[in-house]
This record gives structure tokens, sequence and C-alpha cells, in this order.
């Protein structure tokens, strides 16, 4: 993996949003794959910044977001899709019909999770994937445990990804639906590229595990390693105990 050690969480994001234009500049059409979460929300105003100055066009770029809870609409406050618009969609030119996300309401969310994994495959994969990491080493909504799903799967949420996510609910663990939708660890893994943004100490541990650790399913990160084409965005603090 090729690790990017930044002095601050600031830094980590400026670098991520440029890697991210540089890849729609080189490539107009870029498929990304987006992460919702605190962690790329710098790097998305940054993206912001960058297309209101003209200096990155996403009008051809098409975007997959990672995951999505189950039971939510679109029109949410505790939607990812809320989410990205609020951080992303609002200030950049993409264009609607190339957004795509999981529809956490579809009526057979099984049947949602293969319609998503085709139409991923249809628009050709994904060139640049964007991922942070949860603090018990999830990647997309892909928890620890005896087993990972390898495509677009309905998820049940850990306690702990629920406590993470519970600002976006009110901040009542209560209210964070127990189940959502994730890309696979396949799906993840088939991207061209990997950009993951870390930081803060509390993260430190699991980049720990996933950069120098066994590959287990009891950290989903750590099987990155088999990628070849990872770039870790870390400040000092997650950076500190590699
Ligand atoms: C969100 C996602 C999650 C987050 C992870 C880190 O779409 O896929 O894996 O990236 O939970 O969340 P933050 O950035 O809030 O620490």
């Amino acid at each position: 993996m090729d690790l990017r050690i930044f002095d601050g969480p600031d830094d980590a994001a400026l670098a991520l949003a440029q890697r991210v234009a540089d890849t729609v500049v080189r490539r107009p059409e870029a498929v990304l794959g987006l992460a919702t979460g605190r962690s790329p929300v710098a790097a998305y105003a940054e993206l912001r910044r960058m297309s209101a100055a003209g200096q990155v066009d996403f009008s051809r770029a098409s975007t997959f977001n990672l995951d999505e809870f189950a039971g939510v609409d679109a029109a949410h406050p505790g939607s990812f899709r809320r989410f990205m618009k609020e951080h992303l969609f609002d200030g950049v030119a993409l264009e609607p019909a190339r957004i795509h996300f999981l529809n956490g309401v579809a009526t057979d969310l099984d049947a949602e999770c293969e319609r998503y994994e085709c139409e991923l495959d249809a628009a050709g994969g994904m060139d640049l994937l964007i991922l942070g990491i949860g603090s018990n080493g999830h990647i997309g909504f892909n928890e620890p445990g005896d087993q990972l799903v390898a495509r677009t799967h309905r998820v049940r949420l850990h306690e702990v990804t629920r406590r993470d996510n519970a600002a976006l609910f009110g901040g009542n663990i209560d209210n964070v639906p127990r189940e959502a939708l994730s890309m696979g660890m396949g799906t993840i893994l088939r991207a061209r590229e990997v950009a993951l943004i870390a930081t803060g100490e509390r993260k430190a541990r699991c980049i720990e595990r996933a950069v120098r650790g066994f590959l287990t399913t009891r950290l989903p990160a750590s099987f990155l390693q088999t990628h070849g084409r990872v770039e870790l965005f870390l400040d000092r603090a997650a950076a500190a105990l590699l």
C-alpha cells in the first residue's frame, strides 16, 4: 500500500481532493466510488471549491456510493444520499442520471443489491474508489466477523457502527437502522484504484492492523493489502503506530 502521511487532517484532505480531481481531469468520464462519514468531508469541500473555480469538471463523471441505511429514503436527514447532496453533489455539476445510489427502501432489498452490482458492471466498474475506515476496521459496511461477502449485500450493523453514525439520527443510537446495504468486499477490491482517508488517533490501531497485520475477516480493511493500487491518505495521528 502506498502510504501518504500528512501533518494534519486538512493536508490529507487537500491531497485526496487533488487525487480525485486529477483522475477526473485525466479521464472526464471516470467512474468514482464514494464514501460518506466524517473522513472525506473536507476533501469533498475542496472538490466543491475546485469545481466552482473551474479546476475540475464533473459533468461527464459517474458516481456510485458505497452504502446506504436500510429503511431510510433519500429525503431522510440520516440518509447517505442526503449527506452526499449536502457535502458534494450540490456543489459539483454531476449529471443526476450518473449519480448512483442503493435504495434503502426498495421493496426487495436483496434484488436491489443485485441491481446495483449490475449497474456498476454496466458502467464499467470503478476507476477510483474513495474509502474511509471504521474504528472496527470495516470498509463500506463490511463489518468484522467470521466471513465476508463478495457482492453488494444486506448487512447487520455492529453496535459500534450504529453508535458512530448516531449523529445522523439526532444523536440517538436507537434511531440508527440495524441494517444497511453495502458494496461487498469483491465489489470494493475490483475498483481499479483505491484512495482511503483516515485521520485522528482513533483510527491508528485499525490502520496499523490494516497495513501491517494478517489478512483477516476480523479486520475487513486488511484485504486491501491484496490490491495493487491502494493509496492511504493519513494524518500523523492515524499513522502513529506505523
Ligand atoms: C461510509 C462508509 C464507512 C465509513 C467509516 C468511517 O460510506 O462506508 O465505512 O467510511 O465508517 O466513518 P468516519 O469517516 O465517519 O469515521
